[in-house]
């Protein structure tokens, strides 16, 4: 079996390149032959497609770069995760929608759209939020990561603030889960079964993101936390990934987003379970 690791060209560093290290590792030691391959390699005409390229037998597609999953998709390729998943993930807004009615979320309002050049204005909606929501409440930016486009506003003049600083780019509202504060768990899935799990905490922070200063241990995840983290991969068709559950008052889980290619080196450290394993399982079985 042949096939492509699809990195993103231009976001590297030591952490990513471990990521792509271990999935390496893993494709050889079960037999498959992976070879790195660079988003910026990929390049070809509508024309053509890929018609200059001998297409492997799979792609694990560990960019964002979801046109590009259609892409390779469109021209017959076996794409993990899919371009449906990739692009559901990527945007918090469509992961909302794709979970709703199927795992519990925190309770979530969709700003309406604006453009560039336009912002959003006078923002009534932003009262009428609140007032849905409650303050303090959580601001997520359409697109993003390490907790870095996540904020929380504490009153209607901070979060008025934060949404001018956003410009015109897509978000989200959400009630703060204040029993959670600082703390979740990602759960890593593969072949809709958990393969590990870590608790993050970050006692400074209302984000547990590690890369933003929390820590991580080792845990044991309850059957209702294994559930909800199988049940929303499922809802977004994911072959893997790393959901993240926040904390209900009475512990049950509330799903916060899904990772359609997962940071799992905390998790490895943590918990000696390396993802990449279960993950090329679950790729090579499918194929069979
Ligand atoms: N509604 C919420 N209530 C409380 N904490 C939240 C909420 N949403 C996110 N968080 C915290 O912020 C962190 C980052 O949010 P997340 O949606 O996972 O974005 P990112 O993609 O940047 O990791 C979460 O891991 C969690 O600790
Ligand atoms: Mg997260």
């Amino acid at each position: 079996m042949k096939g492509w690791l699809v990195v993103n060209a231009f976001l590297r560093s030591e952490k990513f390149d471990a990521i792509y290290s271990l999935l390496l590792c893993a494709a050889k030691e079960q037999g498959a032959e992976l070879e790195l391959v660079s988003s910026d390699r990929l390049l070809c005409t509508t024309e053509s497609g890929f018609s200059a390229f001998s297409l492997p037998d799979f792609v694990i597609f560990w960019d964002k770069d979801a046109t590009l999953a259609y892409r390779l998709e469109q021209a017959g390729a076996r794409v993990f995760n899919s371009a449906r998943t990739v692009a559901l993930c990527d945007n918090k807004i469509l992961t909302s929608v794709a979970l709703r009615g199927a795992v519990r979320t925190p309770e979530t309002v969709i700003a309406p759209k604006t453009f560039e050049g336009i912002g959003y204005g006078g923002s009534a909606f932003l009262r009428r939020a609140g007032d849905l929501l409650g303050y303090p409440l959580v601001v997520k930016e359409a697109y993003g990561s390490f907790g870095k486009q996540v904020y929380l506003a504490r009153s209607y003049a901070e979060a008025k603030e934060i949404v001018s600083r956003i410009g015109w780019k897509d978000f989200l509202m959400q009630k703060f889960v204040r029993s959670s504060v600082g703390k979740d768990v990602r759960v890593n899935v593969a072949g809709g079964r958990v393969v590990s799990a870590i608790l993050r905490n970050n006692p400074d922070d209302f984000r547990s993101n590690v890369t933003n200063g929390g820590t991580a241990q080792a845990y044991r995840p309850s059957d209702a936390q294994k559930k909800a983290a199988i049940d929303a991969c499922r809802a977004v068709g994911a072959d893997f990934a790393g959901v993240d559950l926040l904390f209900g008052e009475n512990g049950e889980p509330i799903v916060c987003e899904i990772n359609s290619n997962p940071h799992f080196k905390s998790s490895l450290d943590c918990t000696g379970i390396d993802l990449s394993r279960a993950l090329l399982a679950h790729v090579l079985e499918s194929l069979r």
